[in-house]
């Protein structure tokens, strides 16, 4: 799907303390290299690259639009290398130190596999660090699904354009990764965002799982499924007396170091 960094970043603030949760458990002094798979539009790999500063920073996504936004604010003497590639395919050579993934695995599937081939791409001892959304359960997501049932059409066409499945739960992670891993940190948090402005929960998920189905009904039907959208949202998160709606996200977190 074409990706609209405008509205992605429209909610930079929610989306970036999970970020900075996750790279404080990154065990890590000074990685010589270090990847951030899925970037998007670069703001955690100037991060990471403060963080780290000795270390080759590449920023990866199969974006053009993100990674043209990445690349558009690029600070002077900037030296992050910004590489637009499939993180299915995604092979390290040489081996990295610190694989870091925000937000973004979840749009792979057959984690199972992809998860064992990522620690396989670190150095001994390199550190795979990664947080998505567990969000499927929450009325924001089963919502859009509800409405989805109204246009039968969506289901054929979203095959090629698939919505993220559900992220497997801490105890899948854990089978998966403890047999390879040295040590992991797994841990979930449910944040509880103030969003403020009128129905900011369907402005929240349009730039991310909302968006694969709006992009695939037909432009007659996007406004009615938008608005029997909006008013679910509007009676699940109802809004508090002072204006502002309380939006509770839940996300995992892995840290395996191998
Ligand atoms: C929600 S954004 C997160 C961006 C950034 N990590 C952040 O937290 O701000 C997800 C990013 O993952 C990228 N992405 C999704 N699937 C991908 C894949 N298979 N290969 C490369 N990038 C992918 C998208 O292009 C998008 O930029």
């Amino acid at each position: 799907m074409a990706w609209d960094p405008a509205q992605y970043l429209k909610f930079g603030g929610e989306r970036l303390r999970p970020a900075l949760d996750l790279l404080a458990r990154v065990p890590l002094d000074a990685p010589a290299r270090v990847v951030d798979l899925g970037c998007g539009t670069g703001s955690l790999t100037r991060i990471l690259a403060e963080r780290f500063p000795g270390a080759a920073v590449t920023g990866l996504d199969g974006s053009p639009e993100m990674l043209a936004a990445a690349q558009k604010s690029a600070k002077p003497g900037e030296t992050i290398r910004w590489q637009q590639a499939d993180i299915a395919q995604w092979r390290a050579d040489p081996p990295v130190d610190l694989i870091y993934s925000n937000a973004a695995l979840h749009w792979l599937s057959g984690h199972a596999t992809l998860f064992p081939h990522l620690l396989a791409q670190l150095d001994r001892g390199g550190v795979l660090a990664v947080q998505m959304p567990r969000q499927h359960d929450a009325p924001s997501h089963r919502l859009i699904d509800d409405g989805m049932r109204a246009y039968p059409y969506l289901a054929e066409r979203m095959k090629k354009n698939p919505r993220p499945a559900p992220v497997g739960d801490p105890g899948f992670f854990y089978d998966v990764l403890r047999p390879l891993a040295s040590s992991l940190d797994l841990w979930e948090t449910e944040y509880l965002h103030v969003l403020e402005g009128a129905d900011p929960v369907p402005e929240f998920t349009r730039s991310t799982t909302l968006k694969p189905v709006l992009e695939n009904l037909d432009p007659g039907d996007r406004d009615t499924y938008m608005a029997g959208y909006r008013a679910a949202c509007r009676t699940a998160y109802p809004p508090r007396p002072d204006g502002r709606t309380l939006f509770p996200f839940r996300r995992i977190f892995i840290v395996a170091v191998k």
